[in-house]
């Protein structure tokens, strides 16, 4: 990649194309002290009100900048590095991880363990970088005093509050508003699909476990989908395309949203799966249609709940489970009450909390 110049025009070539850079593009970045302020990076003009006659005078590159002389009077020194860098999309920080896919044959995932001043080591940029590969990481001796989890949240990004509250408590009660308050078994689902937008990422903190069953269970929704892609073509399309009604009552609140069970982004890849089949409603469509769906469905719900795609552990009190809940699903084996206590603390954050942090910390490190 490179930038060249040809008669006051700037171009930048990628190795396959050249093309010219409009000259109000290069106006808008120009980084002198009156135009941009260095502690926050934001401009202290506003090219929304500029009209675009905008015309280069005069182009040369020194030393690695590109300095300009426009049209309307002003001067700038660009750095050449930095608009590199816009042209490549660098910028994508957890698009540029790839995942990793796995089953229930997952062994030796890294765990992290809790120290002072983790939320600005380097460590806690290894550990972001290993949720957005798996999907979920787990981080042993987090403190379980004072409801620890909300400020765990908050010292990476900020706690996405719900109708559950800031934190919500997950031990088993007598009229639960929800099927993760009681003991029974709960199969691979993922949370909230019916709040616009999805909570991003499930934090969940072992504060008490003294029973024998209740063992976390985790599959990977992009591997199962992957899968599916290639085992039934038709299965994969029918899903990724009827948008189904996810619900939620109680006594406050009716929330709702409709998706896909498997949602692709704008290039038909994989972005998000919702499943939680307690609270989904497939429109009525034309009957050969619903046929399809109700299979693929099934077949879908065969892999999420088969053993070979899902891995069981126990979360012992001070473990702390990040998951990814576009991507990962979640679930627990029933457990007995009388064995002793159980009890977890839950809590929610969002995507641009992980990535702002991630960013910051390869920034800090010059990664
Ligand atoms: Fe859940």
């Amino acid at each position: 990649m490179k930038i060249e110049l040809n008669e006051n025009k700037v171009f930048f070539n990628n190795g396959k194309s050249v093309q010219e850079i409009h000259p109000f593009w290069l106006r808008e970045r120009v980084d002198g002290e009156e135009f941009l302020d260095k502690g926050t990076q934001q401009r202290l003009f506003d090219p929304s009100t500029m009209d675009g006659k905008i015309i280069i005078k005069n182009a040369q590159i020194k030393n690695g900048y590109l300095e300009i002389n426009f049209n309307d009077g002003v001067n700038s020194k660009i750095e050449i590095n930095k608009l590199e860098i816009e042209f490549s999309n660098k910028d994508d920080i957890s698009k540029s991880i790839k995942k990793i896919k796995w089953d229930s044959a997952l062994d030796n995932v890294k765990k992290f363990k809790y120290k002072d001043n983790f939320f600005e080591s380097k460590e806690m940029y290894d550990l972001l970088v290993s949720f957005y590969k798996y999907g979920f990481v787990i981080i042993k001796n987090v403190p379980t005093e004072n409801n620890f989890i909300v400020k765990f949240a908050n010292s990476i990004g900020s706690v996405r509050r719900t109708n559950f509250g800031e934190h919500f408590n997950v031990k088993s009660k007598s009229n639960p508003n929800d099927l993760a308050y009681t003991t029974l078994h709960l199969s691979p689902h993922t949370d909230n699909p019916y709040r616009n937008p999805v909570p991003c990422i499930q934090l969940l903190h072992c504060i008490e476990n003294e029973v024998n069953g209740g063992l976390s269970t985790l599959v990977d929704g992009y591997t199962v989908t992957e899968n599916l892609k290639i085992e039934n073509p038709e299965y994969y399309k029918i899903l990724s395309e009827i948008k189904v009604r996810f619900k939620f009552i109680d006594k406050s609140v009716v929330l709702e949203d409709w998706s896909e069970l498997i949602h692709l982004d704008e290039n038909r890849k994989f972005k998000q799966v919702r499943f939680s089949p307690r609270l989904d409603y497939v429109p009525m469509l034309e009957k050969n249609k619903l046929d399809l769906y109700y299979k693929a469905r099934k077949r879908l719900s065969d892999l999420y709940n088969s053993e070979k795609n899902r891995i069981e552990f126990k979360l012992s009190p001070k473990d702390l489970m990040m998951m990814d809940n576009y991507r990962v699903l979640h679930g627990r084996t029933k457990f007995d009450p009388s064995e002793g206590k159980r009890f977890l603390q839950g809590c929610y954050i969002d995507f641009d909390s992980t990535e702002g942090k991630l960013r910051h910390l390869k920034r800090k490190f010059k990664i």
